[in-house]
């Protein structure tokens, strides 16, 4: 039985899942959590599903060994591929995975079309078709695959003229098209925001899924009788890629404490 006190594991492809961390350390601010940010693989979304189930299955086994309570998947490249896996592999342990927001945004579209920002891997999977055929059948969904955007927004340079370019290459099509409401379906494109805020109207609403991924949590864990009381323990960070790169986004793209040790994995 784990304890109450344990932390959360919290995983992405890289710094894409601190936009996630951000939620859940707002919502749970008596959780202690632990981060495993796959830089040595990133990115996700144009790998195949074998490789990325084979990555989460070190990830989740090594936050299962060292006594994590719960596990989040803040990745939804990681999701479509691992999540039904890792569940198969750790029944009744929590874990959480996500999906782009495809329910909101088909309640909230006024124009009936709605545009979808996410990796080739969601795009292109089965869970996702699964979603568009429950939840958007009534409106338009004109998806947007972004190869290229994860490995600027690892750089940690968030007002980079490549990164505004090619940002603008992929929304300009979604707005012609007359898509009022845009999904940001990969957990690094929230830290776009402050950019898309500049190149989209104000009447476009854009949505992501980071908040009700922390909802979801606190809610299995309340099921489960995991919530902390606290205090949280500082946040340790792990990265298969460099330490020194990570620590170097970091104030950037967490702003918080937090010590950032090597995955050998
Ligand atoms: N952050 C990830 C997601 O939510 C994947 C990015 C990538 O590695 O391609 O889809």
């Amino acid at each position: 039985m784990a304890e109450r006190s344990a932390p959360i594991g919290v995983m992405d492809s890289g710094v894409g899942g601190l936009s996630v961390l951000a939620e859940i350390r707002r919502l749970l601010p008596n959780e202690t959590l632990w981060y495993v940010a796959d830089c040595g693989h990133v990115p996700y979304g144009e790998k195949s599903p074998d490789y990325i189930r084979s990555r989460c299955r070190r990830i989740a086994g090594f936050f299962h060994e060292q006594g994590a309570k719960a596990m989040v998947l803040a990745c939804n490249t990681a999701t479509v591929a691992a999540v039904a896996d890792l569940r198969a592999h750790y029944p009744g342990w929590p874990l959480v995975g996500m999906e782009p927001a495809v329910k909101p945004a088909a309640a909230a579209t006024r124009s009936g079309v709605v545009g979808v920002l996410a990796t080739t891997g969601t795009l292109q999977s089965a869970k996702f078709a699964a979603l568009l055929d429950r939840f958007a059948s009534d409106v338009r969904v004109i998806t947007q695959p972004c190869p290229g955007l994860v490995e600027l927004i690892e750089t940690g340079d968030l007002a980079s003229h490549a990164l505004r370019e090619r940002l603008q290459g992929y929304v300009e099509p979604l707005l012609s098209a007359g898509c009022d409401t845009l999904i940001l379906g990969c957990t690094h494109y929230p830290f776009l925001r402050p950019l898309l805020a500049q190149l989209v109207p104000a009447h476009v609403a854009i949505i992501d899924t980071g908040a009700a991924v922390a909802r979801q949590l606190h809610r299995l864990l309340e099921g489960a009788d995991l919530l902390a009381t606290g205090p949280a323990r500082d946040t340790q960070l792990w990265t298969s890629g460099d330490p020194a790169s990570l620590l170097g986004v970091l104030p950037v793209l967490w702003g918080q404490p937090g010590s950032v040790e090597r995955f050998g994995f």
